[in-house]
């Protein structure tokens, strides 16, 4: 006879402990844990096997030398954006988990994939646990989806899902989301820790031996992590993080984790009253309602994996009415804007101890790049001497403690971007500008120090 084996996790990050504890110490949640019966392991992996693969065939080391080379099997989501993020298309038998706030458009997303993936390859299942079927019929009509090959099914059991996948086969399963579907055979209720593994671990199971690709979609929780278990996001091949401001209509899609391709990519999208449109050159859009001769503006040129993306900083420094100096940063990390400013007084002599200071990126983009430290000084030394920015000018360059300007990765890309928007001139650090030399069609800037930049940009 086998005992019951009880541990604890912490529903908000997953961190498990053999006894309840009122706050966990791994994100510091109060009242997080849950406590889950184990299940004994043999008997759990004698029944899944492992990722698929025979047991025999498991056990039995073989020289690697004798594997043939297998390209992985990829098809198209009918997006470029996403395919682009996905490393150049779904890999079949792929687990893709992708997470994002309420309302961003995880569901009007993959509603759209599953549309064109259905017209193109055959049935596509959309497995809803949150949504009625009238709900989804009123979005799929928004986004113009009709295809006969679409099935639409409302489930919340996994191992009933898992049978509906096995019946149809289709080259696409959607379930939205993995917080709403349960095992029957689990007790506790769907979202739970042990729930999302559970379903996971059998949805892994029957989509690797079927070879179909999985979108799975996920909550996230307070602080923007995909909620359940960290183990969720071993445990699936790609993790996708949908971004942006709701009240923007920009959204942006990275991959966090990609066992098929680069990590560092990025898609971008638009949301319009018909789902969600591509943007091929997302620079274009964002730089689109920038001001002319505009004080507190100065363009980046930023690089998220090989595709430069060149964005407007604003600030608005202006005196302070209380003795304490306000500072808000809005797309940029707080800290970073308190270290600019730090280093702009004592470096570059600009006295701004009493001065508030709003810093905002246009579009409602986030960016954590080192490369706009430079553009965010000049554009702070802009608004606080009130001297208006040359529009044609960009730059990019990271900004240390001592003032000085460093270099940072691929230039060539970034001014290449540059002149195909229509810059003229660029600042950027002096050892990077050495190396280039001369670049067709750009005047290019190199400096030392913050304080030279800012010479630089504001005197013109
Ligand atoms: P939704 O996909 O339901 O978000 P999620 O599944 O991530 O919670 O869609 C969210 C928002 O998108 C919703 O507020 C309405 C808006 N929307 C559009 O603007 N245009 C559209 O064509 C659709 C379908 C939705
Ligand atoms: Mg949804």
């Amino acid at each position: 006879m086998t005992r019951d084996r009880f541990i604890y996790a912490c529903a908000e990050c997953g961190y498990e402990t053999s006894k309840w504890m009122g706050r966990c110490p791994e994100c510091g949640g109060w009242n997080t844990f849950q406590e889950i019966r184990m299940q004994t392991a043999s008997k759990d992996f004698s029944k899944r096997g492992s990722l698929g693969l025979s047991s025999s065939a498991a056990s039995k080391p073989v020289p690697l030398s004798s594997i043939e080379n297998g390209e992985e099997e990829r098809f198209s989501s009918g997006s470029t954006e996403l395919d682009r993020v996905l490393g150049g298309g779904i890999v079949k038998g792929s687990l893709i988990l992708i997470g994002g706030s309420p309302g961003i458009g995880k569901s009007t997303l993959l509603l759209q994939v599953s549309e064109r993936v259905s017209r193109e390859r055959g049935q596509v299942l959309y497995v809803s646990g949150e949504e009625s079927l009238s709900q989804i019929k009123i979005r799929a009509r928004r986004i113009g989806a009709s295809s006969p090959y679409l099935f639409l099914t409302v489930e919340r059991e996994i191992n009933r899902i898992c049978d509906q996948v096995a019946e149809l086969s289709p080259a696409l399963v959607v379930v939205d989301s993995i917080q709403a579907v349960y095992d029957a055979g689990v007790e506790s209720y769907p979202g739970s820790v042990s729930q999302i593994r559970q379903c996971c671990g059998v949805l892994l199971q029957c989509v690797k031996d079927l070879n179909i690709p999985v979108f799975l979609v996920g909550h996230v929780t307070k602080g923007g992590a995909i909620a359940g278990p960290k183990m969720l996001e071993h445990m699936v091949d790609v993790v996708l993080y949908f971004e942006g401001d709701i009240y923007h209509m920009y959204r942006i899609i990275r991959a966090e984790k990609n066992r098929f391709g680069p990590t560092n990519e990025i898609g971008a999208f638009e949301m319009r009253d018909v789902g969600l449109v591509d943007v091929p050159e997302p620079s274009k859009i964002f730089l689109a309602e920038r001001p002319h001769r505009a004080v507190g503006s100065q363009v980046v040129a930023t690089l998220r994996g090989s595709r430069p993306i060149f964005m407007e900083i604003q600030s608005l420094v202006t005196e302070s009415p209380f003795g304490n100096p306000r500072r808000l940063a809005s797309g940029i990390d707080l800290s970073r804007l308190l270290l600019m400013l730090a280093i702009l007084e004592k470096k570059a002599g600009l006295c701004l101890s009493k001065e508030d200071a709003y810093v905002n990126i246009a579009g409602g983009l986030k960016v954590d790049e080192p490369a706009v430290d430079l553009g965010l000084c000049i554009s702070l030394a802009s608004s606080f001497r009130n001297k208006e920015v040359c529009s044609r000018t960009f730059t990019f360059g990271e900004v240390g403690l001592a003032g000085e300007v460093r270099a940072v990765s691929q230039p060539e890309l970034r001014i290449r971007e540059g002149r195909k928007l229509g810059f003229k001139r660029c600042i950027l650090p002096a050892k990077t500008a050495k190396q280039l030399g001369e670049m067709p069609d750009m005047d290019l800037i190199g400096v030392e120090t913050v304080g030279e930049a800012l010479e630089c940009a504001l005197e013109v």
